[in-house]
């Protein structure tokens, strides 16, 4: 039986496997998928971008056709991966998300300790800060979902006048806030000291074991307990 696992491959500079295809693909459908929202949904909300895209063909209804298209795409997009993908992996990240133990509540109790070499309780294959982050974007998710219907549905008149209003307020108080915090998400993946060696695991799926074992020790040594246990059932761990 072959079981798919993370490796750790000897050496000073050994590198340890983070995220699959699966896991790489469900990120960047999700993330691309947001940034594109983005993209439209200013055009929308900003009538001088919209008579400047209009100018150059793209008008109000296209743009609201492809932000409602792009909006499948965000949410649909890693539900594709769920169903088509390696499941197990997702499955096995949400469990990781789900899963809060004492050092969890520590790391909240001192958030800044991550971007601080060296103080932070240790964690496991997500940190504290991580679990937040993805609940909140899941829930903002959830929530662009429902209020983005409700308005693409406003000229049907299935839902009251009450309700577009609200979902129209709600939808910009979400991008707002979410913005904030993607920004913040992309500030410590792609340029904090501390925190940027793990980049590369969102791209090549791997990062460097020593980093992981500092960042992430419950999970690395978890994955090589669970590595040794396989070889010495004699599974195929590849
Ligand atoms: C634009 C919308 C984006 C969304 C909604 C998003 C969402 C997420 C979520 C929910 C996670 C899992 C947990 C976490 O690290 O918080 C994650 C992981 C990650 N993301 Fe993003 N992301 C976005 C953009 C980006 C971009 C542009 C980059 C790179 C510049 C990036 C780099 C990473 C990295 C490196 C990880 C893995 C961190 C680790 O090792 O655990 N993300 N992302």
């Amino acid at each position: 039986m072959a079981i798919s696992r993370p490796q750790a491959q000897a050496g000073p500079s050994a590198r340890i496997e983070r995220f699959n295809f699966t896991e790489r693909g469900t990120h960047w459908t999700h993330s691309i998928g947001f940034l594109l929202l983005l993209l439209t949904g200013i055009f929308l909300y900003f009538p001088p971008l919209g008579q400047a895209a209009a100018g150059v063909g793209l008008s109000h209804l296209t743009m609201l056709n492809l932000h409602v298209l792009t909006g499948t795409f965000y949410l649909g997009g890693p539900l594709l991966w769920w169903l088509l993908g390696n499941r197990r992996s997702l499955n096995r990240d949400l469990e990781a998300l789900d899963v809060w133990d004492d050092d969890d509540i520590a790391f909240l109790k001192s958030p800044l300790g991550v971007v601080k070499e060296g103080v932070a309780p240790p964690q496991g294959r997500f940190n504290a800060g991580q679990k937040v982050n993805t609940i909140l974007l899941f829930a903002s998710a959830l929530g662009f979902g429902v209020t983005g219907l409700i308005m693409w549905q406003s000229n049907t008149h299935i839902f009251p006048q009450q309700l577009i209003q609200g979902s129209v307020n709600l939808h910009d108080i979400l991008t707002i806030l979410t913005t904030a915090l993607v920004a913040g998400h992309i500030y410590l993946a792609a340029l904090h000291p501390t925190t940027r060696p793990g980049l590369s695991g969102i791209f090549s799926g791997y990062v460097d074991r020593a980093w992981a074992l500092h960042h992430h020790p419950k999970w690395v040594k978890e994955q090589e307990g669970d590595e040794e246990a396989a070889r010495g059932a004699g599974a195929d761990v590849t």
